[in-house]
């Protein structure tokens, strides 16, 4: 499955498409029932392309950065705790619940993902 792990494109294509989506739902007055369960399935392809490259690398990034592979698990965990803030925040903006330290919440972790994401030997390197 050489396309999920020549390069890391896939995957920032998925994870931006959600995050559009998530913005377009968060946003609206109204629930977007369709928006929603178009951004679930980004959630699957975020997931499927980012497990793709950790199964691929981690054990090579273990073995060339300080022998430690923590960087990209913890990736791993960020990545999907990201996902589960998008959904806490639409589900209680549905039924109508406060967000405010959702939010930042939100915002904190999905900057640390991007933080071991790009400091994790592949794709870009920027940290
Ligand atoms: C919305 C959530 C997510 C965001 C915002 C995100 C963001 C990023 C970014 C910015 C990169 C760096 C790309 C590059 O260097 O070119 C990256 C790489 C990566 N992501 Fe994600 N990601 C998310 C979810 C996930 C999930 C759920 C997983 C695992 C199941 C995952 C696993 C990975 C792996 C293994 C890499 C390669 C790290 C590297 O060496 O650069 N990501 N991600």
């Amino acid at each position: 499955m050489d396309f999920l792990t020549s390069g890391t494109h896939l995957h920032l294509t998925t994870w931006i498409i959600a995050l559009i989506l998530f913005f377009i739902a968060a946003v609206s007055p109204k629930k977007l029932t369709g928006v929603q369960m178009v951004l679930r399935v980004f959630y699957i392809l975020i997931i499927i392309t980012g497990g793709a490259l950790f199964l691929e690398y981690r054990d090579m990034i273990a073995s060339t950065h300080n022998g430690s592979g923590m960087t990209y698990d913890m990736k791993v965990l960020f990545g999907i705790l990201v996902i589960g803030f998008m959904e806490m925040i639409l589900a209680r903006k549905n039924k109508g619940k406060s967000l405010g330290i959702f939010w930042v919440i939100f915002v904190i972790v999905f900057l640390v993902t991007l933080y071991l994401g790009l400091s994790g030997g592949i794709g870009w390197d920027l940290f």
